[in-house]
């Protein structure tokens, strides 16, 4: 299959050209504010399983239907609980997913068979103006090849999915770089499935209580998004994730060295330079600048040129809630200080 890149900063017609395809029961990926997505007609089950098949996605992890507007997104659910109508009001259009009980307007291979859906209104403006062209929901997971990380540029779409789906609109790098906070809405208190791009400290502003889903913490626990149990983010070389100081930090790499193997740090700007190393990813200063790069340092490291990626662990402190959540998945090894 032949895929068409358009730049969707050159003119409106990129984006009707995509919308089209939509229409069409074509596959197209287009950039959120979090990460790229592969959206095709949420209500077309033809069309959605052609997001499973580019993706390798296995067919029991349900997709998240993104919408335009308020009005589009409470069609798509019911048994709406009151407080969903505040974090309405705060968080959308935004990096904020909803799972609530569908109606049965999205096809049934949308959710994976389950009587709940996730739905988003993404705030970002090609993403926005493609949702209203199309005037269609659009079921749309990260536009990665499954188990990758997940694409914050349209060149790691590229990468993954060429020749696998019809567009790509290129809308340059996504903002927040990890993907929504997914919310289990379908009780009397919010769950967090995922944290992400708005913080549970963010979500405690607006409603009295938020619980993070167990399984979040503690690995036996089965986790209630069918994707967070599958090994993610992965990068093609092994990652150790390192809890300590900077002198822990150049310790792994220096046994490392000291054992042949070449090291590659991901790390921030503050501790990069501290730390002796000839192949480092800064990921920036402050939290949301790690979020914003992540991906992209997890994508950097091939093999070839480094033989284990040596990361930072970072706070847990609000954005860093989804960066760690993300690193820990990406992780085949934690080491911590002996203190
Ligand atoms: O930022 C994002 O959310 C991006 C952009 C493209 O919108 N999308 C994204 O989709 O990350 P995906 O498919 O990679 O991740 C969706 C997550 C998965 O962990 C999935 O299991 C969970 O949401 N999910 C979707 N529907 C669900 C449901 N009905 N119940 C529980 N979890 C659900
Ligand atoms: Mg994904």
């Amino acid at each position: 299959m032949e895929t068409k890149r358009w730049n969707a900063n050159d003119d409106d017609s990129t984006v009707t050209a995509a919308a089209k395809m939509l229409q069409d029961g074509k596959t197209v990926a287009f950039p959120t504010e979090t990460v790229y997505g592969l959206g095709a007609d949420a209500t077309n089950p033809a069309a959605v399983d052609k997001i499973f098949q580019a993706k390798g996605r296995p067919q029991d992890n349900p997709l998240i239907a993104h919408v335009a507007t308020k009005e589009q997104l409470l069609r798509l659910v019911k048994d709406v609980p009151v407080y969903v109508e505040k974090l309405l009001d705060a968080f959308s259009p935004g990096p904020l997913t909803y799972v609530l009980k569908t109606s049965g307007v999205c096809a049934a291979n949308v959710t994976a068979g389950l009587d709940s859906i996730g739905v988003r209104m993404p705030g970002h403006p090609v993403a926005q103006a493609l949702l209203k062209t199309c005037d269609l929901p659009i079921a749309a997971p990260s536009a990665n090849v499954s188990g990758k990380p997940s694409p914050t540029l349209a060149d790691h779409v590229w990468e993954d999915l060429n020749g696998k789906i019809s567009g790509l609109l290129d809308g340059g790098p996504t903002g927040y770089g990890v993907e929504s906070t997914v919310i289990d809405c379908t009780g009397d208190i919010p769950v967090i499935l995922r944290p992400g791009g708005v913080t549970k400290e963010q979500l405690l502003q607006v409603v009295e209580q938020v619980i993070t889903d167990p399984a979040l913490k503690n690995s036996r626990e089965k986790p209630k998004a069918p994707g967070m149990k599958y090994r993610h983010y992965a990068p093609e070389v092994p990652l150790w994730l390192v809890y300590g100081t900077t002198q822990t930090i150049q310790e792994v790499v220096d046994s490392l060295q000291a054992s042949g193997q070449r090291a590659g740090l991901l790390v921030g700007n503050q501790t990069a330079s501290s730390i002796h190393c000839a192949e480092k990813i800064l990921l920036g200063s402050n939290p949301a600048e790690v979020a914003a790069h992540l991906y992209d340092g997890l994508r950097t490291f091939k093999t070839g040129s480094v033989d284990v990626i040596v990361a930072e662990a970072f706070s847990e402190e609000g954005i860093g809630q989804a960066i760690m959540n993300r690193l820990k998945k990406a992780a085949t090894k934690e080491i911590h200080s002996a203190e």
